[in-house]
């Protein structure tokens, strides 16, 4: 790659944080002028007429598509429709993945003859990468039925994708963790009923745990430090996991309910890029809804941090599905709908039915 790989990129970032540390303003200003002209020279950003973009690293994907699997109902209460086929994507979810660059196609757990569902049962996965699974607790028709089945066959994909050596990640937030968590487990009754419903906690990280590789990987060390004291994350849940997963998960903080009792609120599989929350890292800037949300700067950083981790390894996901069927499933082809006038639950969602 010579000057135009990433030493010119790390360079460049590092000289943007060497000037502030020792110069005015000013000069400062004048340092990343000359380190951005320094940049242009170096990775020849323009041949002739044909502009060449300087990617840091051309192993990587920069148009990753994640699926999004619906969840039964309208996420509304019946508010905006009692369709018995309705489906629904909190539109939190696609914000967050949009905010980090990468688009979303929503897998209609009910509509196995949408294209988008069929990629889940072909060779040819889905999307390009990972598949957050959607929110809410876990009711008990969840456990059972056509949402939990699709559920599962996109969790048996992810594993069969990673024994392959295909790099796919999965985030499994709240009830998709739970789900996730049942379905490795074998084992129904692995969950337990904390008080957890709508409140924000702390996250207390686990010993010894090695930050590279999981979510908090490129958190600054101040906000690590707030985490651990200040409720900055929102928990919404009723029924969190025993440790007897840890064979398939590590985990990585534990967190506390109304009660005192400690549950596990982050995990990562062991040998899978697979990660499960008991919190919602995309609530902090997107959901207005349930007063108890954080909205400080560092909430909002949370979540921003989440989605950059999550997209980051997105990008590294082989899994390059066809320009022209990723435009004919995107979430654009749908029309959220403002349900949050109610002064409750979800800000907008998208209903399919
Ligand atoms: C759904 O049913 C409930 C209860 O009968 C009703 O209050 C509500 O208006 C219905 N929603 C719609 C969108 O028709």
């Amino acid at each position: 790659m010579g000057r135009s790989g990433p030493w010119s990129w790390l360079c460049f970032s590092l000289l943007v944080v060497g000037s502030f540390k020792v110069l005015d303003v000013a000069a400062a200003a004048q340092s990343i002028v000359f380190s951005v002209e320094l940049q242009e020279k170096r990775s020849c950003c323009r041949v002739g007429k044909r502009s060449r973009v300087p990617f840091p690293d051309p192993s990587l994907y920069y148009r990753p598509v994640i699926g999004i699997l619906s969840h039964p109902g309208d996420g509304a209460s019946g508010r905006l429709s009692n369709a018995t086929d309705a489906s629904y994507i909190a539109a939190s979810y696609v914000k967050f993945v949009e905010s980090a660059g990468a688009r979303v196609i929503p897998l209609i757990f009910n509509e196995p003859r949408r294209s988008s569902m069929k990629w889940v049962y072909s060779s040819l996965f889905p999307v390009s990468s990972l598949l957050a699974l959607t929110s809410l607790t876990l009711f008990r028709w969840a456990k059972r039925g056509l949402y939990y089945d699709t559920a599962q066959d996109i969790l048996q994909k992810v594993l069969e994708m990673n024994d392959a050596g295909k790099h796919f990640p999965l985030f499994a937030i709240c009830l998709g963790f739970e789900i996730v968590s049942i379905m490795i487990s074998k084992d129904e009754d692995i969950l337990e009923h904390f008080s957890g419903t709508n409140q924000a906690s702390t996250l207390t990280f686990a010993e010894d745990m090695a930050f590279q590789g999981t979510i908090f990987q490129r958190f600054p060390p101040s906000l690590l430090a707030k985490l651990s004291k200040e409720c900055l994350v929102m928990q919404n849940h009723k029924v969190p996991t025993k440790s007897h997963l840890s064979s398939f998960f590590k985990i990585l903080t534990t967190s506390t309910d109304d009660e005192g009792q400690v549950y596990v609120s982050t995990v990562q599989a062991h040998g899978y890029p697979i990660t499960g929350f008991q919190w919602h890292p995309e609530k902090n800037a997107f959901e207005w809804g349930v007063s108890a949300i954080p909205h400080s700067e560092d909430a909002v950083q949370v979540t921003q941090h989440a989605a950059n981790y999550f997209i980051s390894e997105a990008r590294k996901s082989s899994n390059r599905p066809p320009a022209g069927q990723v435009l004919a499933n995107l979430i654009y082809n749908f029309r959220a709908t403002y349900c949050g006038k109610a002064g409750k639950g979800y800000d907008e969602v998208y209903i399919f039915s």
